[in-house]
């Protein structure tokens, strides 16, 4: 039988993985000690069943982490005959190079973690670890990075039938999720080029595209502050785009970024269910169950 679970960051997503693949949906409790400690049991049994953890790390990393580590060596404990993680939010892989001297590369230390608690595959979406090119340095386990761009696109251009369209990503790393999204839709697309300076503050360089009439789909991993699309709103607007949309696989919406954006122009945003949120409407339920049957 295959079971799929999760700890309390992603129960919904988990139970729509489980539809989809025509799986038993294995429920969690998870509590906290006085002390902040954390508790989790599964409701109902695992041993020799194959079992699929989904566990979105995003907004409470540290929680959701040591609830993921719980749940993989009690599965181990408890002979669960194989176990893939699926970490639709995959917190820590920003810091995916040791920039300055002594830092700890969090992306190496989570991935060896998850291998070293007993997963056999791990699956990410839009993963943000740009600077690892080589895989074997994380884990030994294999690592498989989806894509919910096709799908965002998809629903952006159903929702609103853009008008000679252009997908823009807002800086270089994100010119690979532009490209596929482009392809979707068969349009072409390009990246722009951007400085961050630190956690909240990025520097567009304003640059010359052709883009006027034109509407424009924005496409990035992850919208935190939302400074990184309200900048590349700012310099679209300036090349004469026309409608603007954005759309994001993970939308963590710190710091009142939704209203900053529609304020700075964008006529509607959207994200996926990796992370909850008021904009959630494309579910990667379907990414995720199609990796998993390939599998097999
Ligand atoms: C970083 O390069 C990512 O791809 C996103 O562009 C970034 O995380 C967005 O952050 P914020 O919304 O705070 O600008």
């Amino acid at each position: 039988m295959v079971l799929v679970t999760s700890g309390s960051a992603s129960k919904f997503l988990a139970w729509n993985v489980a539809q989809q693949l025509k799986a038993q949906y294995l429920n969690t409790e998870v509590k906290h000690f006085p002390d902040g400690e954390t508790y989790i049991r599964f409701l109902g049994e695992v041993t020799k069943e194959e079992v699929i953890v989904v566990q979105s790390l995003a907004l409470k990393p540290n929680d959701y982490l040591i609830e993921l580590f719980l749940m993989l060596d009690a599965l181990k404990d408890l002979k669960a005959k194989r176990v893939i993680t699926v970490l639709p939010y995959f917190a820590y892989a920003r810091q995916d190079e040791r920039f300055k001297s002594g830092e700890a590369i969090s992306l190496k230390t989570v991935s060896r973690l998850i291998e070293a608690a007993g997963s056999e595959y791990i699956f990410t979406i839009d993963s943000h670890r740009h600077r690892v090119v080589d895989q074997d340095d994380l884990t030994t386990i294999p690592l498989h990075d989806l894509t919910a761009m096709t799908e965002l696109a998809k629903h952006m251009n159903n929702k609103h039938p853009l008008h000679n369209p252009a997908v823009i990503g807002p800086d270089a790393e994100a010119g690979a999720w532009a490209k596929t999204a482009a392809d979707t839709l068969s349009v072409d697309y390009d990246a722009l080029e951007k400085t961050r300076h630190d956690a909240e503050t990025v520097e567009i360089k304003p640059r010359k595209l052709d883009l006027k009439g034109r509407d424009v789909l924005i496409v990035d991993d992850i919208i935190s502050t939302g400074n990184t699309i309200i900048k590349a709103i700012d310099v679209l607007k300036k090349n004469g785009a026309k409608n603007i949309y954005v759309a994001c696989t993970h939308p963590l919406l710190v710091l009142n970024a939704l209203v900053r954006i529609y304020d700075a122009g964008a006529l509607d945003v959207v994200g996926t269910d990796t992370v909850p949120s008021a904009i959630s409407h494309v579910s990667v339920a379907p990414v995720i169950a199609d990796a998993i049957k390939k599998l097999k």
